[in-house]
């Protein structure tokens, strides 16, 4: 069964790391389509190996997210002097989380000097050489306005940028006009055409929707870790209730994407030391609404309709949609009790996280007024050491990867230091 198709992997990406920057994803997306038409143009690569190039370029700046936060909008500052660290951490973090890790140098390279980079043996390093074209030419050209003219970009050719990498930029520029489509946002709608031909297998997939936990924790790393705990107490319940394999996989997915959403809510109102206000209350609650946005008519509409369920209660006082018990589904209940369980057991800014017994004297609450379904909370509190010992190895394993990408990231910057 197909989840979501890979052209919309793509495009829920755009869309997550727009909704964190949108002028960074913009300038990534415009990068992307002006690679493309030169690569295009020089015929080398079949148009599915061109797609997976787009989707590396579309996210060449993705560590400008971690790295740049302070400044993510001046461009000009992290693109052209000091590009090392955002480079290094976006290679780093797509050979260790994306399904292209071959591509992932593309990024690393993508704004080293050409005299350098001529000299080093990757296969893709023509193309690093056109991304950074495609983005000088995209900074610029926003920044100068009408003074931009491209061709003051010739006296860099062999030194700075691709002497042929220019040339082609040249004529694709001439042929289809990129600066003025890139300008006006005509290149939109074939930058979305080209993703047709995104041919991702399920696990690759997979490991894409992986990465994009990742990018929550651009925002939050307490996200990566809530995300985490919550799909793991998912499988451990669904596991323990017997549901069939595609019940669990759907299941995996809705706890992957479910609060989607809550990077679009103010740092101040999550990390506020207090109870919220109403309208600070209507505000987070605003994020299912989010998620519907980015994954409805993307993702299987059974997964979005358990993701959205995730605040529903059987009593009918959950939202979005006050549904009751009956138009609950197990599956639905089954995020529920999770999602409720993984925020209990962490520790938030107003209090600190639940004890074994608070947090089996909530379910059993909630499950006597009709709130939660009985057999998720039933199964999760008859194996609650068990579950949680899983939860544990788990998230370990996630802050260990987070520990290794970024020691290896400080390696690498006291290597060129930076
Ligand atoms: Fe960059
Ligand atoms: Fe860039
Ligand atoms: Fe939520």
């Amino acid at each position: 069964m197909e989840y979501i198709r890979s052209k919309d992997i793509y495009l829920l990406m755009r869309d997550v790391l727009k909704l964190i920057n949108p002028t960074l994803m913009e300038h990534g997306s415009r990068v992307a389509y002006m690679v493309y038409k030169m690569l295009k143009e020089e015929n080398k690569y079949e148009e599915f190996e061109l797609a997976d190039i787009v989707m590396v370029a579309t996210m060449h700046d993705i560590g400008a997210y971690k790295t740049e936060k302070a400044r993510i909008n001046d461009m000009l500052q992290y693109e052209t002097r000091d590009s090392m660290a955002h480079s290094i951490y976006g290679y780093l973090f797509f050979k260790y989380l994306s399904p292209v890790p071959d591509l992932a140098k593309i990024i690393m390279y993508h704004c080293r000097d050409y005299d350098k980079l001529k000299t080093v043996d990757y296969d893709y390093k023509e193309v690093a050489a056109y991304v950074n074209i495609a983005e000088k030419m995209d900074i610029y050209s926003n920044t100068m306005g009408t003074q931009f003219d491209s061709r003051m970009f010739q006296k860099q050719a062999n030194t700075k940028l691709s002497a042929a990498g220019l040339e082609r930029f040249y004529q694709c520029d001439a042929k289809y006009g990129l600066i003025e489509k890139v300008k006006s946002g005509d290149y939109k709608q074939e930058l979305d055409e080209i993703a047709e031909y995104m041919i991702f297998n399920n696990e690759e997939k997979k490991q894409f929707l992986d990465m994009l936990i990742y990018c929550l924790g651009f925002v939050r790393e307490s996200t990566v870790l809530d995300t985490v705990t919550t799909i793991c107490i998912c499988e451990e319940i669904s596991a323990r209730l017997f549901l069939p394999d595609n019940e669990r996989e759907m299941i995996y997915y809705a706890a992957l994407l479910h609060d989607l959403g809550m990077i679009a809510i103010s740092k101040d109102v999550i990390m506020a030391p207090r109870k919220l206000r109403p309208e600070e209350i209507k505000h987070v609650r605003t994020h299912v609404a989010v998620t519907e946005e980015k994954i409805s008519k993307k993702m299987d509409e059974e997964i979005v309709s358990i993701a959205l369920a995730h605040h529903e209660r059987g009593d009918g006082s959950g939202y979005p949609k006050r549904l009751t018990d009956q138009q609950i589904s197990l599956q639905q209940g089954v995020l529920q009790v999770a999602d409720v369980v993984s925020a209990l057991v962490s520790k938030r800014s107003y209090r600190e996280a639940y004890p074994k017994a608070q947090v089996l004297r909530y379910l059993n609450d909630e499950v006597s007024k009709k709130r939660l379904k009985r057999q998720p909370a039933n199964v999760l509190s008859e194996s609650y050491d068990e579950v949680m010992a899983h939860v544990k190895v788990e998230t370990a394993n996630i802050l260990k990867m987070y520990q290794t990408l970024n020691a290896q990231y400080q390696q690498v910057v006291a290597k060129y230091k930076i």
